[in-house]
């Protein structure tokens, strides 16, 4: 396998009465190994339960309804949607781990960090001695730069600040040394110093450690500062991908332009100098022709009508909006 994660044709259903409808439509994404890959979009356009597809975690009545999703593991390649429910588990945490966004519910209040952290280390290696555990603890805790990584260690979640917290998830997820971790909006919820010293360390353990990165946000700020590929969702479809530097130089979709506009400063203080008016239509309440349509400035007769492709636009530059056949055709 050339990437560490392909994703082909994902489709994402879920129930609403006897109906179904699709929450993601035909999603395509290849991850490579050691990289550092953003999701960006609004909310509800579906990146978290790309996220959960990946992790066999998608809650009733959401359920994946065609598609493919290849990981390349230590142990060769594996089809994680064809895995039992055990052998996903072994998969999730030690070649897969997750960091959410609310360090504060992601971590149990009636434990210690060191309880969490060493039950994240038994369940792959049972037969491990607490001695060998509590090193490996306060090394991971050593790196994600938690000053007093013993006192912390015996500490419960509500002792602990949220950046605190948010390393230690961090130190958590990446315990096992998986091969893939999915950030979902890690640092939403802490404040901007705090966020741009948790992007800053993500980027680091992945240089160190051979991670590669899935960075889930709604900022393309956080994407600029963390990411080497991104690909911007909006309503359950990819509507422009390309590498991040090309992105930002050459952005072709009028949402990926908005987005743009919308960016925050990390360290800055301003924050959401623009939003791009009107709302995600609701997930499966798509028109049949472009789903960008109701909010676009450069809207046309044709976008409403058909739905454009995602096409290259450049090389590994994708765009799915009409405007650039006009460009090709011109
Ligand atoms: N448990 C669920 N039950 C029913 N619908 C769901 C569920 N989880 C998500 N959805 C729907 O799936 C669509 C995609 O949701 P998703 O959580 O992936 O969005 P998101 O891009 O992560 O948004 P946010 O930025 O708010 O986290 C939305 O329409 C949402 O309402
Ligand atoms: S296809 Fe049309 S409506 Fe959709 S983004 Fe392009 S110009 Fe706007
Ligand atoms: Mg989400």
């Amino acid at each position: 396998m050339d990437h560490l994660l392909e994703i082909r044709n994902l489709k994402i259903t879920t129930l609403r009465g006897k109906d179904k409808v699709y929450l993601l439509d035909s999603v395509d994404l290849s991850i490579r190994k050691k990289c550092s890959f953003g999701v960006v979009g609004e909310s509800g356009c579906g990146k978290s339960i790309t996220a959960s597809a990946i992790l066999g975690l998608l809650p009733y009545p959401l359920r994946v309804a065609e598609g493919s999703i290849r990981f390349d593991s230590r142990d060769g390649e594996k089809e994680l949607l064809k895995l039992s429910r055990k052998e996903m588990r072994q998969v999730r945490g030690e070649e897969i781990s997750m960091i959410f966004q609310e360090p504060m519910t992601s971590l149990d209040p009636i434990f210690t960090v060191e309880m969490q952290m060493f039950e994240a280390l038994s369940f792959h290696h049972p037969g491990m001695g607490k001695g060998e555990m509590r090193e490996i603890a306060l090394e991971m805790l050593h790196r994600v730069n938690i000053p007093r990584p013993e006192q912390t260690l015996a500490s419960y979640a509500h002792q602990l600040s949220g950046g605190q917290l948010q390393r230690i998830m961090i130190a958590i997820a990446l315990i096992n040394n998986p091969r893939l971790l999915l950030a979902d909006e890690p640092t939403t919820a802490l404040d901007v110093t705090i966020q741009a010293q948790i992007l800053h360390l993500m980027n680091d353990l992945k240089e160190q450690r051979d991670t590669s990165i899935i960075m889930i946000t709604h900022d393309l700020g956080v994407i600029a500062e963390t990411c080497e590929e991104v690909a911007v969702f909006y309503a359950g479809q990819i509507v422009e991908q390309a590498q991040v530097v090309e992105l930002f130089t050459h952005t072709a979709h009028p949402y990926t332009k908005g987005l743009l506009r919308a960016v925050t400063s990390l360290g800055g203080a301003q924050r959401k100098l623009y939003t791009i008016p009107g709302i995600v239509p609701p997930g499966g309440q798509w028109s049949r022709g472009c789903r960008f349509a109701e909010r676009c400035e450069q809207c046309m007769e044709k976008c409403r009508e058909e739905m454009p492709a995602l096409r290259e636009i450049a090389p590994g530059h994708f765009c799915r909006c009409f405007l650039q056949d006009r460009e090709v055709e011109a």
